[in-house]
């Protein structure tokens, strides 16, 4: 598929300038964050108290390892609106994370918050090689999670015209698709797939669709199922990034010239590879967990954010910023089975390789006596049938990954998704 690639003069000054324009603006723009949380913000000025650091201790950018961490637990210990910097009367708008237990996470922005994150992510839509006067259907979930207003608010600023069809109803979505015939589609992938069983059931085909470019995110997804998504659906998909802590869709986003991994902004968000059990800082390219620090962030500046998001730093291709690898999964949904580290994304990889499965899966953890019981669901493809795929898939998981599990196929749509339609992939019945 061709797709018109950027033209230098479309793109934002600082996503071509050259690594040194760029470290001097993210240096100007860390002192003033750390200031301005340290100042305004109860919680930062006591945690660099306790660490003994000020502002006024960053020089340059690596500096910045001598200040704290904040985690997860950090923002709901001062839910809900603890971590604002601005009276509460500045903030345009507040956004919240579900989270499957206790209070959500609350995140706000003042109206320069909202404008950085419509900037974001119309430069996001524009490097997926989207364009003004595009038609842009958004099923991301509308509401308190960030994706569908995130990804609407940037469709409308570059230019493009926005159908807010939010998740769910997906036989309505596939009819407005059909009569309505946008360019590219803003959802999770995982929804995606269920999208093109949609349209296998209504007797058509996702590739005859207007559809030319898929933008993908809001949970990790796997090379294999990009390749699944691009053959059913007949369009290029890329993969954007991002965490309502930090903003929410668009901290990240991948150009559509090299789909090699999303493409950090940096110029708004510094990133930090860590080891996670020791918290020191690893050298670009190792695995480790992602760390975000905001660089221009009004309403809720975040220091040394741990997203728990496993991946890597690359270095820059198609613009000057830095890269991430796909996200190799959560740390909180890492599982280990009987002493065996597994993350779901090793299982989607062989789960797609199955023609007859539709894409949609679930890992299911319990405990039987001292044993660990892994059971894989995942659902027949619309029209296909059962020729013993369950046994084959669990002797290639044995094979491959090195775990036993049981497989269960089971009828298309069996597999419950949350409410803002990212796929629930791990159900660890242990922990109750
Ligand atoms: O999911 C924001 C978003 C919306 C991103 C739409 C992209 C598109 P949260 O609900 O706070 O925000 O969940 C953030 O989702 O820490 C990752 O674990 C995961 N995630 C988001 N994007 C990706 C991606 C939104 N492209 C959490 N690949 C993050 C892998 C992703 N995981």
């Amino acid at each position: 598929m061709t797709v018109k690639a950027p033209r230098a003069g479309d793109l934002d000054a600082l996503e071509t300038a050259s690594r040194d324009e760029l470290q001097a603006w993210q240096l100007q723009c860390l002192r003033w964050t750390l200031r301005h949380a340290y100042d305004n913000v109860p919680h930062y000025r006591a945690s660099f108290d306790k660490a003994g650091v000020h502002p006024s201790d960053l020089k340059a950018l690596a500096d910045l390892t001598k200040f704290p961490f904040t985690t997860k637990q950090d923002l709901r210990a001062n839910y809900p609106f603890g971590m604002f910097a601005v009276p509460r009367e500045r903030l345009a708008r507040i956004h919240a994370s579900s989270g499957t237990t206790g209070k959500p996470t609350v995140v706000g922005y003042t109206q320069q918050d909202i404008d950085h994150w419509a900037q974001l992510v119309a430069r996001s839509i524009r490097a997926a090689g989207g364009r003004a006067g595009d038609l842009v259907h958004v099923a991301y979930g509308y509401g308190l999670f960030t994706g569908g207003l995130g990804a609407h608010y940037g469709a409308e600023r570059l230019g493009c015209t926005v159908i807010p069809m939010s998740g769910g109803q997906t036989e309505k979505q596939v009819q407005l698709i059909n009569d309505f015939k946008p360019d590219i589609i803003m959802v999770t992938p995982s929804y995606m797939q269920v999208l093109i069983e949609e349209f296998r059931r209504q007797g058509l085909d996702a590739r005859d669709s207007s559809l030319k470019i898929g933008i993908f995110g809001a949970e990790p997804w796997t090379e294999a199922m990009r390749r699944d998504i691009e053959a059913g659906a007949g369009l290029d998909a890329v993969d954007i990034y991002g965490l309502s802590e930090v903003m929410g869709p668009g901290v990240a986003s991948e150009c559509i010239e090299s789909k090699d991994g999303p493409v950090v902004w940096e110029d708004h968000f510094y990133p930090e590879i860590i080891d996670p059990d020791t918290g020191e800082v690893l050298p670009d390219g190792s695995e480790g967990e992602l760390v975000f620090t905001s660089l221009t962030k009004e309403a809720m500046p975040v220091i040394r954010y741990r997203t728990r998001d496993l991946t890597r730093l690359l270095p820059p291709t198609a613009r000057s910023m830095r890269r991430i690898g796909k996200i190799v999964g959560r740390s909180d949904d890492m599982l280990i089975i009987r002493g065996v580290n597994l993350f779901p994304t090793q299982v989607e990889e062989l789960v797609l390789q199955e023609a007859g499965l539709g894409g949609q899966y679930q890992l299911v953890v319990t405990r039987d006596g001292h044993l660990d019981e892994l059971l894989i669901r995942c659902e027949l493809a619309v029209g296909a049938s059962d020729d013993g795929i369950g046994q084959r898939l669990a002797e290639r998981i044995k094979n491959l990954i090195g775990v036993s599990a049981s497989v269960r196929v089971e009828p298309n749509e069996s597999i419950e998704r949350t409410l803002v339609g990212k796929a629930r992939r791990v159900v660890d019945q242990r922990r109750k």
